[in-house]
């Protein structure tokens, strides 16, 4: 990845000054499991003259190097599915977003934002594509493969009553996604999203893990859930390699490149959140019910002339 290098006319702020402020407590996707707020600065070029700060997103490179994964993928199909798909998503989101309402919010926002309920927005498929990236580049690993473990191997035996029963339906999800898109494990958290209706808290039959897959740039982000792995279906991630045989893509990249590590790490992480989020609605509703009641503590501030005296 290559940073963005202010030009010679402009003028450098402290790096303490582009510190994004955290997610809220409760965001979905907060940190996309894998990315912390540190990772998620952007570069944000202060111009000389007037005060104009713009903040632009990066491209972040694999954390591996372009030949690290060969012979599975190919350091030319690296070259350019990050190095030209990757790079023109993040360069045409930044370009997209300048001087508008969503220049300065972070990538998941400007995911739902624009997502705008299923009524998609110009922005939505370079902002989706650019987060969608990045969780793929950490999806897998060289070296990767073999089996889950712990709670995620727990959770997948539930679910899906095997761990062969759930590989057979990540492959046919992916090799089902007509055209272009993405197929994704995901961790889900149901939420009733119905205007004038409070959302429940979920259900534990709703906190199970689902294989799905999405058209083009959507990701389960959308929908509220929270993903843990994906395989990326577009041509441009496995044409170079394996031409129209889709599936062979799909078999290799399950057996021989996943990071079951950093599924496992994200499923964690989401279950923290949910968590945390439970009990911060707790708290909320059980403050509402006081206050419906009239029974929340009212502070009681008796009027004191200058000289101190309760009056
Ligand atoms: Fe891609």
């Amino acid at each position: 990845m290559k940073l963005l290098v202010p030009s010679s006319s402009t003028t450098s702020l402290p790096p303490s000054a582009f510190l994004l402020p955290p997610l809220p407590h409760g965001y979905p996707f907060q940190g996309s499991f894998n990315l912390s707020n540190k990772e998620r600065r952007r570069s944000c070029i202060r111009k000389a003259g007037p005060i104009e700060i713009t903040a632009r997103f990066e491209l972040k490179p694999p954390p591996y190097p372009l030949n690290a994964l060969e012979p599975i993928m190919s350091q030319e199909t690296l070259e350019y599915h990050w190095g030209k798909h990757h790079r023109a998503y993040v360069e045409n989101l930044n370009k997209q977003i300048a001087e508008t309402d969503l220049e300065g919010k972070s990538l998941e926002d400007i995911i739902t934002i624009s997502y705008n309920k299923g009524d998609i927005l110009p922005t939505f498929n370079n902002a989706a594509q650019a987060w969608n990236h990045d969780f793929f580049w950490e999806s897998i690993k060289p070296g990767g493969g073999g089996k889950p473990s712990g709670d995620l191997l727990k959770l997948i035996e539930r679910d899906f009553g095997s761990l062969e029963r759930f590989i057979d339906e990540l492959k046919t999800a992916a090799a089902t996604q007509f055209g272009s898109g993405w197929a994704w494990l995901a961790y889900k958290e149901s939420r009733l999203d119905v205007g004038n209706a409070v959302n429940p808290l979920a259900s534990e039959e709703d906190k199970k893990l689902v294989v799905v897959k999405s058209p083009n740039a959507v990701n389960p982000l959308v929908w509220g859930y929270y993903p843990l792995l994906t395989i990326d279906v577009w041509e441009h991630a496995y044409y170079l390699d394996y031409q129209n045989r889709r599936p062979d893509y799909i078999s290799v990249f399950i057996d021989k490149l996943v990071s079951w590590e950093a599924v496992s790490s994200r499923l964690e992480k989401a279950k923290v959140l949910i968590a945390t989020k439970e009990k911060e609605d707790e708290r909320k509703k059980r403050d509402e019910e006081q206050f419906a009641t009239g029974e929340a503590k009212t502070e009681i501030y008796p009027d004191v002339d200058a000289d101190g005296n309760v009056e």
